[in-house]
């Protein structure tokens, strides 16, 4: 795009997104970042060959897009310090994890804002990534948006009602599917495997699943009944979760973890 790029905040989203966009082809040149932890900031300008900038306003004045990496409760005092020094020929992309876009725009003054809920497996560019617009955001600037964070994982458009449900099915969804793991591991070897047999099978057998769902135009529910021969040890064992209500436990979990969302923003 010959955009220049700006981030505040060097941290670990941060770099899961340096990575990815030059993965994508845009030139370490066009890259700036700010940090109030010099190490960290050496540390990334010096790994990914990046631009040091001497601070969040710099990083604002010479960037066309800016991404707020920072922590949520360290939001406010950033926007205070450099809010006024957007224009709109700026976009803002916040990846901090429930602040609304009407609380960010409070700060700026009718300046297009991004707002995006990534997950960790971005990390390593295997990320579930949720966009919402501002109200000043064109189609086009979430398309900007979409094609930067593109380069970290998957990218969907939600309205910024449906963020909350994003947090709780995506955001938080990787620690369900590492509870899992830990379950099938601990059991594993209660049941005589040794750990690093465990950890084989556990971690290829939920990579191989989650391929099978990815490229399989079958529903889960089709999956898993393909797995479950009649009177088999599939079904004895989903007849325990059955009569525990499993299905209704993990249901409100995850409800509940998109109310409390609502709740924090
Ligand atoms: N990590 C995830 O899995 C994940 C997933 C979804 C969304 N997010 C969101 O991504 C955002 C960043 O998370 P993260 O895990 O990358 O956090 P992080 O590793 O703590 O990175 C934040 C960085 O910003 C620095 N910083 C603090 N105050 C600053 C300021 N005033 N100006 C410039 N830099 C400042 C921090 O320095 P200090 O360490 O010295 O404070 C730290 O280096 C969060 O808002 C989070 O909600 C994260």
């Amino acid at each position: 795009m010959g955009k220049k790029i700006g981030f505040i905040g060097a941290g670990n989203m941060a770099e899961a997104l340096i990575s990815g966009i030059i993965k994508s082809g845009v030139s370490v040149k066009n890259i700036l970042v700010s940090d109030i932890n010099s190490q960290r900031l050496n540390y990334i300008s010096k790994k990914y060959k990046v631009k040091k900038s001497s601070g969040n306003a710099e990083t604002v004045k010479s960037s066309d897009i800016v991404f707020l990496a920072i922590k949520p409760y360290q939001v406010e005092e950033v926007l205070k310090e450099v809010g006024i020094l957007f224009n709109n020929k700026k976009l803002l992309v916040s990846i901090a994890a429930g602040i609304t876009t009407t609380k960010i725009e409070k700060y700026l003054r009718n300046i297009p804002v991004i707002r995006s809920m990534p997950n960790t497996p971005a990390l390593l560019g295997y990320g579930a990534i949720a966009i919402t617009k501002g109200k000043f955001a064109k189609t086009s600037d979430l398309r900007i948006a979409e094609k930067l964070l593109f380069s970290c994982g998957v990218v969907v458009t939600v309205s910024e009602k449906d963020m909350d449900a994003v947090t709780a099915v995506s955001g938080s969804g990787p620690a369900y599917v590492f509870y899992v793991a830990e379950v099938m591991r601990k059991t594993a070897v209660k049941l005589g495997l040794s750990n690093v047999v465990a950890k084989i099978l556990v971690d290829m057998t939920l990579l191989g699943a989650s391929s099978m769902l990815i490229t399989s135009e079958d529903e889960p529910e089709v999956l898993r009944q393909r797995v479950t021969s009649k009177g088999g040890t599939t079904e004895a064992a989903f007849k325990v979760l059955s009569n525990k209500k499993f299905g209704d436990i993990f249901e409100k979990a995850i409800v509940t973890a998109k109310n409390r969302s609502k709740e924090m923003s």
